[in-house]
């Protein structure tokens, strides 16, 4: 692209803007330099949907890298990489295992392909309430139980970085020669340094999706997909893959994917030793001078992620979303909250600043804060007291949910009395866009507490507004009958 650019042909060909620069000041700003990258498929810049030169070249790279067999860009980030393994891995009425706190992804590509369903329970870590990852003896089960699976869908890390024991759950699939299928949207930069966990790939998963926007460099919706072992179908994968992505897939996400794989390939050791450094002077900070604790190794989970800090206020004080919004007021974005904890996501580029101003907001806070010595109840409760599923579900079956939902308003109903009826839509809690409700599930008492919490708290929701206040959408028996 780089020497495309240099030669500065005239452009008589999409895009429309032609690459030249904008005309008002505030697009030339931003996107002047953008603008001269955003190419099409022309002589010398290869197409992704049949890549035979410097895409092909930027993937092959990228498996090396990787230490994949065989790696894929992908233009709409692990989104599109969800729906292309479970598409490209099943049919509709196969059954597939799938670890429960999925990302809404794994959902819609499970209704998209109209398979079956069985929803493995993770563990819960019992100092936080989250749901971690799956446990390998579960597993096993379920393998056992299902002998017809055709194959393991987990994710691994989870939002806040707490993973599971990968390498032995990739042994229990395969003996049954079966794939291991892998969400590890949070786990691009894994691999690549000693005292960050394992990568998927390194533990034998058969498909693996990334993020490599999310904890590298690429821009936005840039991720990759990768494959090894002889238990997929490569041919179908491609095709499902081409099927799903754009015709028109935007050069500046490609070449940053392959200047992310450089910089993770060529410095990463480097980059993630220094953020490293980083973070555990800011742990060591955290815990001798703040009110603060953070999510440390547990008994729940095998591997937590060094660049996930998940804090949470040991006086009870301030609830997650609460002290997410005060370290905004201080100039600090976090990257998300929960009613307990604020996650913290330090990158490769974190730097000196960035620790000391995040110092700053959070002794300006705990100086504010405390002194107001208000109780927040809602932060302390553990709402995972109430086993939240069944360990191993009876089969779903998924298909496009779109001739259920009628009018959502109609069927609205509190959240008080939704428990034993079917939930009309996914609900999601946004981020981290694991769904608590898919559609026509049946709402446990877990759900409607847990969600009645979230809202109370200031959560928000995808496609759901106001839940304490209009309830819940549910499928009515007319609607069932449709
Ligand atoms: C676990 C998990 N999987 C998949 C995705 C989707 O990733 P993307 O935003 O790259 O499409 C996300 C997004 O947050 C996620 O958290």
């Amino acid at each position: 692209m780089a020497k495309h650019d240099s030669h500065r042909y005239s452009r008589f060909h999409v895009p429309g803007h032609a690459g030249k620069v904008p005309s008002q000041e505030d697009e030339r700003r931003y996107f002047e330099s953008i603008r001269r990258l955003d190419f099409t498929e022309l002589e010398g810049l290869d197409d992704l949907h049949a890549p035979s030169g410097v895409i092909d070249e930027a993937q092959r790279l990228a498996a090396i890298a990787f230490g994949a067999e065989e790696s894929f860009f992908l233009l709409n980030g692990s989104t599109v990489g969800n729906h292309a393994m479970i598409l490209g891995t099943s049919s509709p009425g196969d059954l597939l295992l799938v670890q429960r706190n999925c990302h809404k992804s794994v959902l819609n590509g499970l209704m998209l392909s109209g398979v079956r369903a069985v929803f493995l329970m993770p563990r819960i870590d019992q100092q936080t309430g989250l749901m971690t990852g799956l446990d390998p003896t579960l597993v096993q089960q379920a393998l056992q139980q299902y002998p017809e699976a055709k194959g393991l869908l987990l994710t691994n890390p989870n939002y806040y970085g707490m993973g599971t024991d990968l390498a032995a759950i990739s042994q229990m699939v395969h003996a049954h020669n079966i794939p291991l299928l892998v969400d590890e949207a949070h786990g691009a930069h894994y691999g690549f340094h000693p005292d960050y966990p394992p990568s998927a790939l390194s533990a034998l998963a058969d498909v693996v999706v990334q993020s490599t926007h999310k904890m590298l460099t690429a821009m936005t919706m840039g991720a990759m997909l990768h494959l090894q072992g002889p238990r997929v179908d490569r041919t179908r994968i491609k095709r499902i893959l081409s099927m799903l992505q754009s015709s028109s897939p935007s050069y500046p996400i490609m070449a940053s994917l392959d200047l992310a794989r450089r910089n993770i390939a060529i410095e990463g050791h480097r980059l993630l030793d220094n953020t490293l450094q980083h973070v555990y002077r800011l742990r060591k900070w955290i815990d001798e001078t703040t009110p603060f604790r953070y999510i440390k190794p547990g008994m729940d989970f095998e591997t937590l992620d060094p660049l996930k800090i998940s804090l949470w206020d040991s006086t009870g004080t301030l609830s997650g979303f609460e002290l997410m919004t005060k370290l905004r007021h201080y100039g600090c974005f976090a990257e998300m909250a929960d009613t307990r904890h604020v996650l913290l996501h330090f990158g490769l580029h974190t730097n000196e600043e960035d620790l000391i101003r995040l110092m700053e907001a959070l002794t300006a806070i705990s100086l504010d804060a405390f002194s107001e010595k208000k109780e927040n109840s809602k932060a302390s409760e553990n709402i995972y007291a109430i086993q939240p599923h069944p360990a191993i579900s009876i089969p779903v079956s998924f298909g496009l949910p779109v001739e259920r939902v009628a009018s959502p308003t109609q069927l609205r109903i509190p959240l008080t009395k939704a428990v034993g009826k079917q939930s009309a839509e996914m609900v999601i809690p946004y981020p981290p866009g694991i769904p608590v409700l898919y559609p026509g599930e049946t709402i446990s008492e877990w759900a409607a507490i847990y969600l009645q919490e979230l809202a109370e708290c200031g959560a928000t929701f995808q496609g759901l507004k106001h839940v304490t206040e209009f309830g819940i959408p549910i499928i009515t028996p007319d609607v069932e009958n449709k």
